[in-house]
């Protein structure tokens, strides 16, 4: 059976974290739109140019930009046998276009797997919150510090400031939260409590997945 899976969830839920054990148990890609994004903003692209202004004040990039963004990328032959959306579809329009683009491979989601973590938590994660350059390994400061790292590979996101994240935490309530109704419509979706220790999160997604 194909593993095609959206993992769901606040800005800092755990999202990245958990799609990287998901990859290596599975072997399936991960699609983390912001990625995407952070890569054409490195790459100075047209594209990246124009999503980070969008980026840096916390607010979604356009639906036909990602849509496109998320086509091309299925389109590719590491996808066949499944994949993880990470930090798409972030709206009701992109959850409906997924839709429609899976329906055309003769494909769909399986599995919405939701990681819960209260806005009061969501803070100290991201500002805490450090990326490697070298191997993107994801840290955080205090829950999970990094090791064997050089100090100078340790960056930290540009929209990763108090200020920006109390943006993006507004744009999830209003635009992005809709997309699990429209997923528990179609009864696709487990629910885990995402404050949990890392790797008690990793044997509960393991399990939904089988
Ligand atoms: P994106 O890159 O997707 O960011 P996000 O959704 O805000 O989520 P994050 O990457 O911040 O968090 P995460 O859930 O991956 O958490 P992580 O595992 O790193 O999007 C960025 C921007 O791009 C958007 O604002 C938008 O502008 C644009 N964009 C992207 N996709 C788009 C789309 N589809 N449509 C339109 N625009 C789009 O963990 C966070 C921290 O917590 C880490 O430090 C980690 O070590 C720590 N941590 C993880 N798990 C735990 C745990 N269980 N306990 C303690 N600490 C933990
Ligand atoms: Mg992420």
């Amino acid at each position: 059976m194909e593993m095609n899976i959206v993992l769901f969830g606040a800005p800092g839920a755990g999202k990245g974290t958990q799609a990287k054990f998901i990859m290596d148990q599975y072997e399936i890609p991960q699609i983390s739109t912001g990625d995407i994004l952070r890569q054409a903003i490195a790459n100075k692209t047209t594209l990246g140019l124009e999503a980070k202004k969008f980026m840096d004040e916390g607010k979604l990039v356009p639906d036909s930009v990602v849509n496109g963004l998320v086509a091309e990328r299925l389109e590719q032959a590491d996808c066949k046998k499944g994949f993880i959306m990470d930090g798409f579809p972030r709206t009701v329009v992109q959850a409906e276009e997924l839709d429609k683009i899976l329906e055309k491979l003769n494909r769909k989601i399986e599995k919405v797997i939701a990681l819960n973590v209260k806005d009061e938590d969501i803070v100290e994660r991201i500002t805490g919150r450090r990326t490697s350059k070298k191997t993107g390994k994801i840290y955080h400061m205090t829950f999970n510090p990094p090791v064997d790292e050089d100090p100078a590979d340790l960056v930290q996101r540009a929209d990763d400031t108090k200020e920006v994240v109390e943006k993006r935490l507004s744009t999830y309530h209003e635009q992005t939260a809709p997309v699990l109704d429209y997923y528990k419509a179609q009864n696709k979706v487990s629910e885990i409590d995402g404050s949990q220790q890392m790797e008690e999160i990793t044997k509960q997604i393991f399990s939904i997945l089988g």
